[in-house]
């Protein structure tokens, strides 16, 4: 296989595009992409301040290599969920985050959530009964609502996170089997701003995650190859192996399915759960936050019962 731009030996063939390339096309090519998808998109222009989320894994790491090498004002923040699975991930993680950053001079804010609340992810998830033993809806809480606070607080407009097409495809075919027209509505690469929130954009969602594994391991970035320990078994994994099968027998299914998705919404498709959804937010009375839970949101919730069970247990 040749790289169509110059007849080198090529790296990747990507077969829905129809194009092989080799490394210095291939990775000039995917930085063209993402700026072209920015603007396409309407996420941000060089004036916007742009808070990267970065979780140290490939594609949150690849998406803030290009967004520094586009030249935008884009600042990291991590996570540290305390989570450990018996290979210390979070600690790794984070490691590999802070060396990324300090490596091109960069800002990272990091937010350590068992030293801020008192517990780790897995043990909030473990005292409050939550999630049948799966921390995972504790978890995307808790980080939802630290990145919305520290964006707000820090004075970012703009949150970025490094979704790319498999992650979207899987939670869109969750979403469409399930009908849920509230997610939906939702879902999308640009959600705008709204009242104490930051524009949310995916910079990335248009890659497919071999992509974004060859952009990373091409500039010899170093991440975290280990998934979270408590993603085994996740519904999402079994989604991405039904469409990756799906994609081996029609290259392009997956950008199609996405793409399609997005001209339907802008067609109209689930304009009617827009208003509701609309009507039914209000602010938490606590942190701020926008919600539509009666009262306190989730998130201050979920902090009093870890609280009380903490003090509870005498600590
Ligand atoms: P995930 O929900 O783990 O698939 O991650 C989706 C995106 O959320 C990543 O690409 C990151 O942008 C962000 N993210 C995940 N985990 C963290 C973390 N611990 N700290 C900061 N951002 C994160
Ligand atoms: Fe949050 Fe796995 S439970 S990353
Ligand atoms: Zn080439
Ligand atoms: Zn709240």
């Amino acid at each position: 296989m040749r790289c169509r731009k110059c007849g080198q030996k090529a790296v990747i063939n990507m077969r829905h595009h129809k194009l092989a390339l080799c490394k210095a096309h291939y990775l000039e090519w995917f930085v063209a992409q993402t700026e072209r998808f920015i603007k396409k998109y309407h996420m941000f222009s060089a004036d916007d301040r742009v808070l990267v989320a970065v979780s140290g894994g490939k594609d949150s790491l690849a998406l803030w290599d290009v967004l520094w090498r586009l030249g935008y004002q884009a600042d990291g923040l991590y996570i540290d969920l305390g989570i450990d699975g018996g290979f210390g991930y979070s600690s790794q993680s984070k490691a590999l985050t802070q060396a990324f950053a300090e490596e091109r001079g960069l800002t990272l804010h990091i937010v350590n959530v068992p030293a801020a609340y008192g517990a780790s992810i897995p043990e909030m998830a473990k005292l409050t009964h939550r999630g049948k033993g799966k921390p995972c809806s504790v978890c995307g809480l808790v980080k939802r609502h630290e990145m919305n606070r520290i964006a707000r607080d820090l004075g970012y407009n703009v949150l970025a996170t490094g979704h790319n097409l498999d992650d979207e495809a899987a939670v869109l075919f969750g979403n469409t089997l399930t009908w849920a027209a509230g997610y939906l509505r939702r879902q999308g690469p640009v959600l705008p701003a709204s009242p104490g929130l930051a524009r949310k954009v995916k910079p990335l969602f248009r890659f497919y995650e071999r992509e974004t594994a060859a952009y990373a391991l091409l500039r010899g970035i170093r991440y975290i190859y280990e998934e979270c320990p408590f993603s085994v078994g996740a519904k999402s994994i079994y989604y991405k192996q039904l469409l990756n099968q799906l994609e081996a027998k029609r290259p392009g299914a997956k950008l199609q399915f996405y793409l399609g998705f997005l001209k339907a919404k802008e067609e109209g498709l689930f304009a009617d759960a827009a208003e509701e959804v609309a009507e039914a937010l209000h602010t938490c009375p606590v942190c701020g936050q926008p919600t539509t839970a009666p009262g306190k949101c989730a998130f201050c919730r979920l902090v009093e019962r870890v609280e009380a069970a903490v003090g509870e247990r005498g600590e």
